[in-house]
């Protein structure tokens, strides 16, 4: 029998490569436990503006696939850059409904689940944003449990506004 997933597959790696200059936010990402399950599946992450303002205001833009959320469950955004001369975590935690509609609702249905989609405003502080390569880990809590969770590079360009 034919695997049904190559073709389509084959075709979304030609599309992405005619549209790369358009997806310029997009970020490659890994999970953060790549032996974990995690119930909710992450399609995309971007960044916005991209790249983005080290006075803050940026996005992360997440879409994907889940089951039920509940709305006690909060979003974690872990920024850290190990490597820099001055090394730092950074974490900062938002309520779901504060990044996605609540409850979590139906959206196209599809064999992966709901699609849904994520918008965490103000992700990033200036803080954050004085190293040039940082690592952000994102995921979703449900009492300390993840039940998302994914790591990307985040880099940061442009000039550097004055210590004080
Ligand atoms: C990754 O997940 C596996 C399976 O859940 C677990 O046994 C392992 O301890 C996890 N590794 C880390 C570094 O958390
Ligand atoms: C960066 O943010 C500052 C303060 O919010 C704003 O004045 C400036 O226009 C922004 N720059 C860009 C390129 O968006
Ligand atoms: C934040 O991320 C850094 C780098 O991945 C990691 O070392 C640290 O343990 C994380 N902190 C928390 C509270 O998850």
């Amino acid at each position: 029998m034919e695997k049904p997933h190559s073709q389509p597959l084959f075709l979304l790696l030609l599309v992405s490569l005619f549209f790369l200059p358009a997806a310029m936010g997009s970020r490659l990402f890994t999970p953060c436990n790549q032996t974990q399950y995690y119930p909710v599946y992450v399609e995309t992450v971007e960044i916005y503006p991209h790249p983005i303002n080290r006075s803050g205001n940026g996005e992360i833009w997440v879409t994907g696939y889940t089951g039920v959320i509940p709305d006690e469950a909060t979003v974690v955004v872990n920024v850290s850059a190990p490597r820099s001369i001055r090394p730092y975590v950074s974490i900062k935690t938002f309520p779901i409904c504060d990044t996605m509609a609540c409850p979590v609702r139906p959206g196209p249905f599809d064999y992966r689940g709901l699609k849904f989609s994520m918008n965490i405003r103000n992700a990033f502080i200036p803080k954050e944003l004085n190293s040039v390569i940082n690592t952000v880990t994102l995921s979703i809590k449900v009492e300390q449990e993840p039940i998302m969770c994914v790591v990307f590079s985040l880099f940061v360009l442009g000039r550097r506004p004055q210590l004080t």
